[in-house]
């Protein structure tokens, strides 16, 4: 299969969050042009985060970014993602996808175009290592639609060709790591419902597009039930 490199190497240091350490080798993948859930990391150390990069995405996030997603990645609006805790490379991709307009914004997509190529990295790296606090009130949904919400997102529907939403966005035993998998606990249910009609209506695109095809067969109350059940979860 014919490799298809990004424009711009995407840098990732997925050990950051566990270990602690600031001076970790990063590694650097091209995404490629085939479908395979791994997506194609043809992994070469090139680069290393240091603590000055850490203290500058501290900074850039402070000037930059906090005032819609919270000086530490915990954004309070419905419709705005929160950044803490979740994968680095995850954060890097969707930067690259604003500025490439796979996925557009009004507020987001300015921002991204704007930002210095220099700083995504150091950027992702901060919020990754930050830590995810559940919304006040995210537990408020009714118990029927959680309980549906959570069926699906755990067992999927088989009679629809639904696989379970936590094989791939779940971590843990039986999960590889697949850094470009978001975690999606504690999301605020308005902002998943959106994004998923998004990628349904293929506004929203991703390589390899496999959310395309799930959303696909999603009916607007599994996305509210299971938008309900994510919100609520405190997993990352
Ligand atoms: C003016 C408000 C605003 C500012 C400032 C802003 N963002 Fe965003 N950001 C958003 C909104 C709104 C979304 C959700 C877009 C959507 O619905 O697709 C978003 C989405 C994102 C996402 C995708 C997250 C996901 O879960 O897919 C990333 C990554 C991101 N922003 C990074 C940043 C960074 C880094 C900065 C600072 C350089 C920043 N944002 C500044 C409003 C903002
Ligand atoms: C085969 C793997 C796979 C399965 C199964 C899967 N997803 Fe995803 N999902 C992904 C990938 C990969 C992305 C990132 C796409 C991108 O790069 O934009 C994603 C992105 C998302 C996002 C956007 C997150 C954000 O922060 O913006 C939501 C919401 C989502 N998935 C919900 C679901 C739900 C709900 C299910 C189950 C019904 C599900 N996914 C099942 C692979 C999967």
């Amino acid at each position: 299969m014919k490799v298809k490199s990004w424009s711009n190497v995407l840098l990732f240091s997925a050990a950051l969050a566990s270990g602690g350490l600031l001076a970790l080798p990063v590694t650097a993948f091209a995404m490629c042009g085939h479908g395979g859930e791994h997506g194609c990391r043809g992994a070469t150390a090139t680069d290393a985060l240091t603590a000055d990069d850490m203290e500058r995405g501290r900074q850039r996030a402070a000037q930059e970014c906090a005032r819609c997603h919270g000086a530490d990645g915990n954004a309070s609006e419905a419709t705005i993602p929160s950044l803490a805790g979740q994968k680095s490379a995850y954060l890097l991709t969707q930067l690259q996808n604003f500025r490439a307009d796979r996925r557009h914004n009004r507020l987001m997509t300015p921002v991204a175009q704007a930002l210095a190529e220099q700083d995504a990295a150091p950027l992702a790296a901060y919020f990754s290592v930050q830590t995810l606090k559940l919304r006040p009130g995210s537990g408020a949904s009714a118990p029927g639609l959680v309980e549906a919400g959570r069926a699906l997102y755990e067992e999927g529907d088989a009679s629809r060709h639904l696989p379970a939403c936590s094989h791939c966005h779940d971590t843990g035993p039986g999960h590889g790591p697949r850094e470009r998998f978001p975690l999606l606990g504690g999301q605020p249910a308005a902002y998943v419902v959106s994004q998923l009609k998004q990628f349904q209506a293929r506004e929203r695109q991703a390589m390899p597009p496999m959310m395309t095809r799930i959303a696909a067969r999603l009916d607007e109350n599994d996305m509210q039930a299971v938008a309900a059940f994510i919100a609520a979860r405190p997993q990352r």
